[in-house]
């Protein structure tokens, strides 16, 4: 976030829990959470359900009051702030358009709520409908809509009253995939365009990589990092964040070595991975380790180089065919491991076939090990 930590921030949570009352037992939904949030960003909060997601945006909504620390927009604390008053503006995932208006009545119904002009409300409306890229909708019925349009003119019904901060509620959530994927390139040009600072809630972690500047991850009620996608995909500061945000392998083994270039970590019986050693354990210690199938190169041939962290020899198991996105199943041989390979693009793709032998390398730095809390049972 450094690097945009110069500009205005529009959005700082600092030190938010809010607990509830479930079968009389307290339950605290968000966990001491601080954020900020530089004017103009596109900021996700990714976490699975349950998480505190909701609860955390209706705070800044206002909808529910913390029962701890301060939500400042603009500079200024909301606390003693009506929902209504705050300079932010809601989208829900199913959008709530009134169906029995037109799209620009849809899009005037907060000026009007507000006594405007009707001749400035007219040109307003225009001008929205224009920036979301539906200039001549104005006349059109909510049900002559598709999905996606329906979804801009959400976007223009909250933008009309330039709001500060446009909160979104998992609204991609209701629709079929082809047009989710459609929708996430819209959002975020749309956002691009028009400067309003987003905050996005989402448990699709592809959606918050794709669109944002930013993403908090959030688990049990806590952030697990904060940090731009490709913080979150590269350097995972936690074995949740490393799960949870794109595919990795995943597996268990005990530090046996520590040099000061890597972790020798012992995957079952016979196996040794080197790691790079980032989070700096120590021999002995249990370990999680995520390796994402794209950063296992695979060869019908043996490395004839040794430049590689790790070798292993294995046969092919399963193939996982999805076009561009197809991997196999690579079995280490004299071993219970097996680990999902990216499937190579630029050879014969008939070479890679069940029961094929192949020799499988990838670098220290690309293991991502994590300390596991043993005492911690029934995780995963
Ligand atoms: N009004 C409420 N009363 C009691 N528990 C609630 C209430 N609202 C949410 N929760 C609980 O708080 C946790 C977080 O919920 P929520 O913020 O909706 O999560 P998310 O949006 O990430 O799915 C969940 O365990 C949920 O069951
Ligand atoms: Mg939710």
């Amino acid at each position: 976030m450094s690097h945009i930590s110069n500009k205005k921030i529009d959005l700082a949570i600092s030190n938010v829990t809010k607990q509830y009352i479930y079968q009389n037992q307290l339950f605290t939904a968000v966990d001491n959470v601080s954020l900020e949030v530089p004017k103009g960003s596109f900021c996700s909060i990714l976490g699975p359900s349950g998480c505190g997601k909701t609860t955390l945006l209706r705070m800044i909504a206002g909808f529910i009051q913390p029962d701890q620390g301060d939500i400042l927009i603009d500079g200024k604390s909301m606390l003693q702030v009506a929902p209504n008053v705050r300079p932010v503006n809601m989208i829900f995932q199913h959008l709530a358009l009134f169906p029995m208006m037109t799209v620009g009545e849809n899009v005037a119904y907060g000026l009007e709520r507000r006594s405007v002009k009707r001749v400035e409300i007219k040109q307003k409306v225009a001008d929205m409908l224009r920036r979301v890229g539906l200039p001549d909708a104005s006349d059109k019925r909510i049900d002559q809509l598709s999905g996606g349009q329906k979804q801009r003119v959400a976007i223009a019904r909250s933008l009309i009253l330039d709001p500060t901060l446009l909160l979104l509620d998992e609204p991609l959530g209701a629709l079929d995939l082809k047009l989710r994927e459609h929708m996430k390139l819209e959002l975020k040009q749309l956002q691009a365009e028009i400067g309003t600072t987003f905050i996005y809630i989402t448990h699709d972690q592809s959606e918050a990589l794709v669109m944002s500047d930013f993403v908090g991850v959030m688990n049990k009620g806590k952030f697990e990092q904060l940090g731009s996608p490709q913080d979150l995909y590269y350097r995972p500061q936690t074995a949740f964040v490393a799960g949870f945000v794109g595919n990795s392998n995943q597996l268990s083994g005990q530090v046996a070595n520590v040099n000061d270039k890597f972790l020798e970590i012992k995957v079952g019986e016979n196996t040794v991975i080197r790691s790079a050693n980032v989070q700096k354990m120590n021999a002995g210690v249990s370990a999680a380790l995520f390796i994402r199938p794209e950063n296992i190169a695979m060869s019908m041939r043996p490395p004839t180089d040794m430049v590689s962290d790790n070798q292993l020899e294995g046969n092919i198991g399963t193939i996982l065919f999805d076009g561009a996105n197809s991997s196999v199943e690579v079995k280490i041989i004299n071993t219970e491991l097996s680990v999902k390979v990216a499937m190579p693009h630029t050879g014969l793709s008939t070479a890679f076939q069940p029961g094929a032998q192949v020799y499988l390398s990838f670098n220290a730095e690309h293991v991502h090990a994590f300390a596991i809390d043993v005492t911690q049972h029934g995780k995963h």
